[in-house]
Order: C-alpha cells, then sequence, then structure tokens
C-alpha cells in the first residue's frame, strides 16, 4: 500500500511537470493561428518581405531585432540589440516597451495572458522555418 502510494504520487507529479513544461504545451496549429490573426495581423504579415505597418514577421524566431530587410526599423528597434529568442518575443508580446524602450510598435498595448502569448510564438516558429 505504501510503496502504490509512492508510486502514484511520482505518476502524478510527473504527469504535472508534463503539463505546465512549456516544451510540452499543447498547442493547435489553428487555434495558434487564431492567437495570432487576432493579435498581430492588422500590422503585420508572416510571408517573406511582405512589410506593411509593421515589418514581415518571416523567421523573426532567431533573427536579430531591426534587422527585417526592407523595413524602416526605428533606431530603438536596431539598437536593442536584442535577438529574437522565445523568451524575448514573449517578453516583448506581453510589454514591448520594457523589452525595447521607445519601439513604434504603436499602439498596441501588450497581452497580459501566456497561453495567449504561447500560442502566438508557437505560429510564429512555424512561419519561417526557424
Ligand atoms: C498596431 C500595429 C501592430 C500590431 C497590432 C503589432 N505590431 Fe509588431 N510591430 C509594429 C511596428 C510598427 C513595428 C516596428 C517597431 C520598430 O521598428 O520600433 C513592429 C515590430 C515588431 C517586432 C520587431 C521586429 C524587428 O524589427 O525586429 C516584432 C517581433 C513584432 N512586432 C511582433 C508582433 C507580434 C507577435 C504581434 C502580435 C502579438 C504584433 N507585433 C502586433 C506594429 C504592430
Amino acid at each position: 500500500m505504501h510503496s502504490l502510494a509512492i508510486l502514484y504520487s511520482s505518476f502524478a507529479a510527473a504527469v504535472l511537470i508534463a503539463t505546465l513544461s512549456p516544451a510540452h504545451a499543447q498547442t493547435s496549429p489553428d487555434a495558434d493561428q487564431i492567437a495570432y490573426n487576432n493579435a498581430c495581423r492588422t500590422c503585420h504579415s508572416i510571408k517573406e518581405g511582405d512589410n506593411r505597418l509593421g515589418p514581415s514577421l518571416y523567421g523573426i524566431v532567431g533573427k536579430k531585432a531591426g534587422t527585417v530587410s526592407g523595413y524602416d526599423s526605428s533606431s530603438a528597434m536596431r539598437q536593442s540589440g536584442i535577438v529574437w529568442d522565445e523568451q524575448n518575443l514573449d517578453r516583448f508580446i506581453a510589454d514591448p516597451d520594457q523589452v525595447v524602450h521607445g519601439n513604434a510598435m504603436r499602439p498596441f498595448g501588450g497581452i497580459d495572458l501566456e497561453d495567449e502569448r504561447q500560442k502566438i510564438i508557437s505560429y510564429l516558429k512555424s512561419a519561417g522555418g526557424n
């Protein structure tokens, strides 16, 4: 009985870790795209070279900030020295001005819901193969 309880609690812990770990976050491609469409598509395209009000987000994951070709990025963005890894993207989408002070991504207030940010980042990863 005692060992069964231990077995059960370690199983429960494993399930909990699998559920909470971002690496195992369960998002569906459709839900990811909807989240992106709702929050970003007004100003961004994910097509390569398709710069609109904001720069194309094709291949943005892993790219150096302010280097999207053909887009006139703000000097704040160009001088930020940031690389758009998942963590920086997550922080930027949550609160752009805190990550790149004086950036020109306006009006965009930031997204508080972590779940929503994860979906968007998952979609961006699928856009451009990084
Ligand atoms: C109101 C229009 C608007 C919305 C909505 C918007 N953006 Fe932007 N975004 C911009 C503009 C304009 C820039 C250029 C900022 C600069 O150069 O300072 C930008 C820049 C960026 C950059 C930096 C690209 C670079 O130059 O390195 C990323 C990443 C980004 N946006 C992601 C997103 C994501 C993800 C969303 C949705 C959650 C989003 N944006 C929503 C207008 C917008």
